[in-house]
């Protein structure tokens, strides 16, 4: 198994540390644009393999994507991170250029590769990838789910002073402000979590929840990386083990939920084919109405998007 992780800044690097430590494959190829970075950080991680009793070997590469050939999974971390008052949308012109250029490398050398897409606005990061691959959408899809409901999950946990082992929740929507926590699909050791938490500390978290980027921006001046990093190995784990496991990813959208050409979070079912199923899930109608207040608010984003490519055609 290799596994190529694209950007090796805090986010790809903290991705490429876990998965050597889970030992996920035999080799994790890192990639930077900036001179011996990827090469730096890939030496570093190496060197606690013999600390912590691994031997993924870890090796990196300054934009030469030839090293990253017969990759099985690539993770795209590439892009600028938000500074405080920034939104993840502000990120497109510039990340979409780099994302389109990544992908482009990636797709040449590794044309059966996997794609997980974590850079950000994530959504529309997703769908360019997507739309420069131009792979089957069951091998591109995003990041954000597993983040956005491990920050939930964490910040029940606290709440309850409980195991977060123990809390699993669903979340749909984009991975922005707009996203969905599902209250009524939460549970804490098979309870349903309103059965233990009153509803105004459960919206709390919640919001609290929708803006856990932005919470995190304003404590370091740039975005986060641990659980980003960590849950983007949860899904190359979920793919190479072929695990079959359930997450909220950020997937291309064909009628599912009555939305079309979108990419936007909804759970799936993640295997070695990469999403072996979109799991639809009987939403009330004030549940579907904030998914689709963020099916919205994802599509123009898109549509910036699609307008960039139309005038750089
Ligand atoms: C976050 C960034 C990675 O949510 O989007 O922290």
């Amino acid at each position: 198994m290799k596994i190529t992780v694209v950007g090796a800044g805090n986010v790809g690097a903290t991705c490429a540390d876990v998965i050597a430590h889970k030992e996920l494959a035999n080799e994790v190829v890192l990639v930077d644009i900036k001179e011996n970075f990827a090469e730096g950080k890939a030496l570093d991680i190496w060197q606690t393999a013999p600390v912590n009793m691994y031997d993924t070997r870890l090796r990196g590469s300054t934009n030469d994507y030839s090293k990253t050939a017969g990759s099985d999974v690539v993770v795209i971390t590439s892009g600028l991170p938000r500074k405080p008052g920034m939104s993840r949308d502000d990120l497109i012109s510039t990340n979409a250029a780099i994302v389109k250029s990544v992908t482009e490398q990636v797709v040449k050398y590794s044309p059966d590769t996997i794609i997980i897409v974590v850079s950000n606005p994530l959504d529309v990061m997703t769908y360019c990838a997507y739309l420069t691959a131009k792979i089957d959408p069951s091998r591109v899809f995003g990041m954000a789910g597993v983040l956005d409901t491990a920050r939930y999950r964490a910040f029940l946990a606290e709440a309850l002073n409980c195991s977060p082992k123990d809390i699993q929740a669903v979340l749909m929507g984009g991975h922005g402000d707009t996203m969905v926590p599902l209250p009524r699909y939460t549970t804490v050791g098979g309870i349903p979590v309103t059965e233990l938490i009153d509803s105004k500390a459960l919206d709390a978290i919640v919001d609290r929840t929708k803006k856990g980027g932005g919470e995190i921006v304003n404590l370091l001046g740039t975005s986060a990386w641990y659980a980003p990093g960590a849950a983007a190995a949860q899904m190359v784990e979920a793919i190479v083990r072929d695990q079959k496991r359930i997450f909220p990813v950020c997937a291309w959208l064909q009628g599912e939920y009555g939305l079309n050409n979108i990419y936007m979070g909804a759970p799936v079912k993640l295997g070695r084919k990469g999403i072996e199923q979109i799991i639809e899930l009987k939403l009330n109608t004030a549940e579907m109405q904030l998914v689709n207040d963020s099916a919205k608010a994802v599509k123009e984003v898109m549509s910036v998007l699609d307008g960039m490519n139309t005038t750089t055609a």
